[in-house]
């Protein structure tokens, strides 16, 4: 079973061995990680700041479950209330366990907390123009692609092209 919980402290351990056994998998997909990003301090670390958001109302920041085991993450991050009621989400499944729908499963679990339990209006995905996997999740969980943004986000190194994909509230 494919569930999400509050990533915890303890998790860096996991994290680490995860993000270690993936960095070449996740490389062309992610910010450039500098090498304390795969030690279980640096993970640690990146942990409290998430939590530390989740406190402030600015993230949620969740683990995936494969039963007991964390095979990824899944973020609603940039919250913004007010007129706007929206966030961003995004995600990562470890290379090995792909291609069962898990991703699929998160993001509509994600989804749903955001409008049914934050009350927010709106979720937006941007995604590389060539990820047809991360497309593909979206799409399946009623996401609407709306407009491509130029230079948006600074990946594997570079400025680069994102689609922008939105999913608004029943
Ligand atoms: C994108 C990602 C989250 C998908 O995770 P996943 O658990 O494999 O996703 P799912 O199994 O739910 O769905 C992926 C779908 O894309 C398909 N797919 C995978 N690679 C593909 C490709 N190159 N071209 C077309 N379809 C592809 C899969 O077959 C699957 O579709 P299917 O169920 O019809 O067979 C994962 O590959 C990942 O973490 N990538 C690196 C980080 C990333 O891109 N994050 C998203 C940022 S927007």
């Amino acid at each position: 079973m494919i569930r999400t919980r509050r990533v915890r402290p303890e998790d860096a351990d996991a994290l680490a061995a995860l993000v270690q056994r993936n960095r070449e998998f996740l490389k062309p997909w992610e910010p450039q990680r500098d090498e304390a990003h795969y030690t279980v301090a640096g993970q640690r670390a990146g942990i409290d700041a998430a939590l530390e958001q989740y406190e402030r109302g600015l993230m949620v920041p969740q683990v995936i479950l494969d039963d007991v085991d964390i095979v990824g993450r899944v973020f609603l991050t940039g919250i913004a209330y007010g007129a706007a009621r929206s966030c961003d989400i995004t995600y990562w499944v470890s290379g090995e366990a792909n291609g069962r729908g898990i991703a699929t499963d998160a993001v509509g679990q994600l989804r749903q907390y955001a409008f049914d339990v934050m009350g927010l209006h709106r979720v937006q995905a941007a995604s590389l123009v060539h990820n047809v996997a991360s497309q593909k999740v979206l799409e399946r969980n009623g996401f609407r692609r709306f407009g491509l943004a130029p230079s948006y986000l600074h990946i594997a190194g570079r400025w680069q092209d994102h689609v922008l994909f939105q999913a608004l509230a029943p």
